[in-house]
């Protein structure tokens, strides 16, 4: 039995017809993370990583490019064009992990470690990227810090879950900013055991940005690109994802005939979703390509104090 379209899918519908037009009016390319919801990443040309939609950005031939994801991504996107307009849905759509690491704070954190290579993550703030050495993102990390020579000491922020599990994993010794994402840091072992054992055929992935309690009992830690990738291509049939539950909609898309089970939330502090990420959707995508903004504007003397690290990570990282 066919059933009836529901007026909410015709009013989705409209609007993904009303993004195509405005996307072709504007010549315009929208970029979607994994974690936005399932409308948006329907809507996207590209849904990806910060590592990904970074280099999509570097790429683009469009005129304008739509961010939906969270500012500091959007302000990668202007660091790299900036000759073109670049549209946020929500300006107010923030990475509170980047938002926890003020620039003045950052640099009397430098200046403990004057002789430091500093290595910030890409969840900063465009100030705070100005004033490292070189970002990475979690798709990265690992080859960043390896590049780094083995004598030099590193500072690494803001997330201090992602610097913990590179310096266990490399060996190299990192003073690290406290920061954390909420989402992510939030997961605890206990919780995610519990549900291990009524799956025992299935297996734990998870994001470098949860604890290291969590990271402890996955067969796969990588970032968000990764875990898919390696959902793909393993032969194990059902999942536990440890990270933000946006990235099951293309887990499943890609993998039909798996099965994926979110890592389950802590009750003593259930915030499993990011709600800035959530904050895109179709309605304020629409309004802000018909009103082009909000648009992300930088000064041309910090943009390009915060060009360099960025291009430092995209020419190790081909
Ligand atoms: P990646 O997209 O690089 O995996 O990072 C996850 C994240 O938390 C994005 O804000
Ligand atoms: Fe920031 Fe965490 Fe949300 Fe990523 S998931 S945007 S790190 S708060």
């Amino acid at each position: 039995m066919i059933s009836e379209p529901v007026e909410g899918d015709l009013m989705r519908d409209d609007l993904l017809v009303t993004v195509r037009q405005l996307k072709e009016e504007l010549n315009a390319v929208l970029l979607a993370h994994y974690y936005t919801v399932p409308e948006i990443q329907m809507a996207a040309d590209v849904v990806g990583d910060s590592l990904a939609l970074a280099r999509s950005a570097e790429k683009t031939g469009a005129d304008v490019i739509v961010f939906a994801g969270v500012y500091f991504m959007a302000e990668t996107a202007k660091i790299l064009n900036p000759e073109k307009l670049v549209l946020v849905p929500d300006a107010d759509a923030g990475c509170p992990l980047a938002d926890s690491c003020p620039a003045d704070e950052f640099v009397a954190f430098r200046r403990r470690y004057p002789d430091a290579v500093a290595v910030s993550y890409i969840n900063s703030s465009a100030e705070i990227k100005s004033l490292s050495d070189i970002i990475c993102t979690s798709s990265n990390v690992e080859r960043i810090i390896r590049s780094i020579p083995p004598e030099k000491e590193i500072i690494f922020g803001p997330d201090r879950n992602l610097g913990g599990y590179v310096s266990r994993k490399t060996g190299r010794k990192m003073m690290l900013w406290q920061g954390y994402c909420y989402v992510h840091d939030a997961f605890s072992a206990d919780h995610i055991l519990t549900v291990c054992r009524s799956y025992p055929d299935a297996v734990l992935v998870a994001h470098p940005e949860c604890r290291e309690e969590v990271l402890r009992h996955a067969v796969f830690v990588g970032s968000t690109q990764a875990m898919l990738d390696f959902t793909v291509s393993s032969r194990y049939e059902r999942f536990i994802v440890a990270t933000e539950p946006g990235i099951l909609f293309e887990m499943q898309k890609r993998s039909p005939h798996k099965v994926f089970i979110p890592a389950p939330k802590n009750p003593e502090n259930p915030r499993n979703v990011c709600r800035q990420m959530k904050q895109n959707n179709l309605e304020n995508l629409v309004e802000c390509m018909r009103r082009k903004a909000p648009e992300v504007v930088l000064s041309e003397e910090l943009r390009e104090a915060a060009l360099l690290p960025i291009r430092r990570m995209l020419d190790r990282s081909q």
